[in-house]
């Protein structure tokens, strides 16, 4: 780890980090706009910003860090800038596969890959492949994702159970459903980020995100660095999850577990 991020780390506080964060990048086009650059140059620079988050995360030890990288919806954009997207998600893929490697993380391809093209879709596949034996960091990527298909996929998966017997409708509850998801064994995410100043989920872990932590901040994606995220684990270390108790329930809570 180079000095620099050692000293970011180092202004954490001692108060637990986030197991799980969950990132909407958002805002590569405006940062091109900003500098009279095509929208693809925003998304490549953006590409540099997930090597930022990928390290922090795999340096201060997160367990999942979950990326939305292209949604269900964004399949309607212009189809030179699908292409672009394409072409570069598989070309990135493909250059930090070593380091992935390297820093011993896992990718996780999460959303509907078959509708991606066959090239990307390869190259993720390679990837996931040269990592599936990685221990440290779990990078999910979402690709061709969005909520509300993941969700209707689930239900599909527990009607057809349910059809040819092997499970009643009395059992369906949410465990059976969350087990339907892209994201089954991987832990809720704790802390939600948007970067790029919406305040909106835009189909992004509806169900997931029930608890979590929410973060929203101006600084466009590729604009997002270590400081950034270090700031957005900050103000998670001082938020109060309460998840539906009172906060004297809570703070009892937290003195007996420093007790035992
Ligand atoms: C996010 O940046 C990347 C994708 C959705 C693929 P945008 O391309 O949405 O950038 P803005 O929101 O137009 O600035
Ligand atoms: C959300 O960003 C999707 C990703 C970041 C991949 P969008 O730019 O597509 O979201 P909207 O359209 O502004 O809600
Ligand atoms: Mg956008």
């Amino acid at each position: 780890m180079d000095i620099q991020t050692q000293s970011i780390i180092d202004r954490l506080s001692g108060a637990p980090l986030p197991r799980h964060i969950a990132i909407i990048m958002d805002g590569n086009g405006r940062w091109a706009k900003q500098r009279s650059l095509p929208r693809s140059a925003g998304h490549y620079e953006g590409v540099t910003s997930v090597r930022r988050a990928t390290e922090l995360c795999s340096d201060t030890g997160v367990g999942f860090l979950t990326l939305y990288a292209f949604s269900t919806e964004n399949w309607n954009r212009p189809q030179e800038e699908v292409d672009t997207l394409m072409t570069l998600i598989g070309m990135a893929i493909e250059r930090e596969t070593p380091d992935l490697v390297r820093n011993n993380v896992r990718l996780r391809l999460i959303g509907d890959i078959e509708r991606m093209p066959a090239d990307a879709r390869d190259r993720l596949e390679r990837c996931r492949q040269a990592t599936s034996h990685c221990s440290g960091l779990t990078l999910s990527l979402c690709l061709s994702y969005s909520s509300r298909w993941e969700i209707a996929e689930a239900a599909r998966r527990l009607a057809r159970l349910a059809a040819d017997g092997s499970i009643s409708a009395d059992e369906i509850g949410e465990e059976a459903v969350e087990a339907g998801l892209a994201t089954s064994g991987m832990p809720a995410p704790d802390l939600l980020i948007r970067t790029g100043g919406e305040k909106r989920l835009s189909n992004f872990l509806l169900w997931q995100a029930a608890y979590a932590e929410l973060y929203f901040t101006d600084t466009l994606w590729p604009d997002f660095g270590k400081e950034a995220l270090a700031d957005a684990m900050a103000d998670f270390q001082c938020r109060e999850r309460r998840f539906g108790r009172t906060s004297e329930q809570v703070e009892a809570d937290t003195a007996f577990q420093a007790d035992s």
